[in-house]
């Protein structure tokens, strides 16, 4: 198998980052192509812990090329900065970590405005406040700055005027924060800009060469299918294409086709920030698996609100990103709970549904229940009759295997049932 893709299933949150470190070690390029440093993906090597935000979860594994596309919105000071931490970690040289020179640059106005928006706006979304969304914007709207802009001062004045008069006048009359002038941003953005040089390139053309030798290339998906700003449960939705579209958009897979697409989701379900919820938990359980799963947002440390698996949002996650099989993570959270149940359905105004299409208002879904005999398994031996029913109720039920399944946060952690690579 030459392409596979790792995608977050649920919210977000899903465990993206473990597999895609895993898969890494047998991959030659593991490659980001949308989202931003809004995603926080985890990693433990021997009780050691990384966390990422925009370099890719590749960058453990030295003899692995880590690619930044162009469909990701890159904040030239926060990427630095994550690249001076992860260099006391392991080898990242110009020759193994390359940012696309036409990737959309997150300046000080979007970050302002992201912030702003939240705190003063009419409709708070739960934005990890990094301006992701306002870069988007301008992305869209032709106005963007590209990395390759970074490079010279001319073309960078030129391209943060563009759309800058409509910025300031919204700073100055309706939002009443301070923000930098052209010149102060050209001056922070340039310098940048000289420290990233030698990592930016044409990443398409590469990973054209490296298909093209029979190079294998692992994709890595940022936050997760429902937060897709076309699939997900909008407006409650971060910016980008998170599912698996995004790949032909924000990095490419040329002459290729993807073989293998993974949709990663947790044993139970999770989300951090605004937005419906059929299965959240309000109860001592939900407290239970958030405090045993330590869901504590890595980007923003905001809680994650919990409840129990979603299968009808699973099949929507699997039509909408076209998943060949779902990585499970976090069993062992469920290990020894009092009680434990999946959604199979919902009822939506007196009639049962088992796929959460968009046309369903989430908020009247009213979630049925299956019950199931808790498990006690700690993962060391062979698995109990009662995590092999909950498991294979989930793959029967999806219609897809479920080809990995993780107990735990470290990269031992985990089963393959198919022979992936
Ligand atoms: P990502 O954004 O999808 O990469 O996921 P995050 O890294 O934000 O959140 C997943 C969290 O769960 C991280 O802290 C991981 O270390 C942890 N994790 C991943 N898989 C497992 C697992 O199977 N069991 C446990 N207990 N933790 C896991
Ligand atoms: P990873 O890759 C979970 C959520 C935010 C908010 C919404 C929009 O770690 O899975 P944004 O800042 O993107 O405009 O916020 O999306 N969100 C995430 N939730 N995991 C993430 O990334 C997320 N990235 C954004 O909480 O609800
Ligand atoms: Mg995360």
């Amino acid at each position: 198998m030459q392409t596979m893709a790792i995608i977050g299933a649920q919210w977000g949150d899903e465990g993206k980052g473990k597999i895609t470190d895993l898969l890494a070690e047998k991959s030659d390029l593991v490659v980001r192509y949308q989202g931003g440093h809004n995603a926080g993906h985890t990693i433990w090597v021997d009780g050691k812990k990384t966390v990422l935000h925009v370099i890719p979860s590749g960058v453990l594994h030295p003899h692995c090329t880590s690619v930044i596309g162009h469909g990701v919105v890159l904040e030239p000071e926060n990427f630095l900065f994550e690249l001076n931490r992860i260099k006391n970690v392991t080898k990242v040289t110009p020759d193994n970590l390359k940012v696309s020179e036409t990737a959309t640059v997150i300046t000080s106005y979007h970050k302002l405005l992201d912030a702003a928006r939240e705190s003063q706006g009419t409709e708070k979304i739960g934005t990890t406040c990094k301006g992701i969304g306002p870069a988007y914007e301008d992305k869209i709207a032709r106005r963007a700055v590209k990395v390759k802009d970074l490079f010279d001062k001319d073309i960078l004045t030129r391209r943060l005027a563009v759309g800058y008069s409509e910025k300031a006048m919204l700073f100055k009359n309706l939002y009443q924060v301070e923000f930098p002038s052209i010149e102060e941003e050209v001056e922070r953005l340039y310098k940048f800009g000289q420290s990233m040089e030698d990592y930016v390139c044409d990443t398409f053309s590469l990973i054209d060469n490296s298909l093209s030798r029979g190079k294998r290339v692992l994709y890595e998906g940022a936050q997760g299918i429902l937060l897709d700003v076309d699939y997900g449960t909008y407006p409650y939705v971060t910016s980008s294409s998170t599912s698996a579209s995004g790949i032909y958009n924000g990095a490419g897979i040329p002459n290729h086709k993807l073989e293998e697409v993974i949709g990663v989701a947790k044993a139970y379900t999770t989300r951090v920030g605004e937005g419906p919820f059929p299965t959240e938990l309000f109860d001592e359980i939900g407290n239970t698996i958030q405090v045993k799963g330590n869901e504590i947002g890595a980007t923003t440390g905001r809680k994650r609100r919990c409840g129990w698996l979603d299968i009808p949002l699973l099949r929507y996650a699997i039509k909408c990103s076209q998943l060949t099989s779902i990585a499970l993570t976090k069993l062992d959270i469920l290990s020894d709970l009092s009680e434990l149940k999946i959604c199979y359905a919902y009822e939506v105004d007196g009639k049962k549904v088992d796929c959460a299409y968009p046309g369903i208002n989430l908020y009247n879904a009213k979630p049925l229940f299956k019950s199931f005999k808790p498990f006690k398994d700690d993962f060391t031996g062979k698995n109990s009759a009662e995590l092999d029913q909950y498991m294979s109720f989930i793959q029967e039920t999806l219609g897809i295997p479920v080809s990995i399944y993780a107990y735990g946060p470290d990269r031992n952690q985990i089963v393959f049932k198919k022979n992936l690579f």
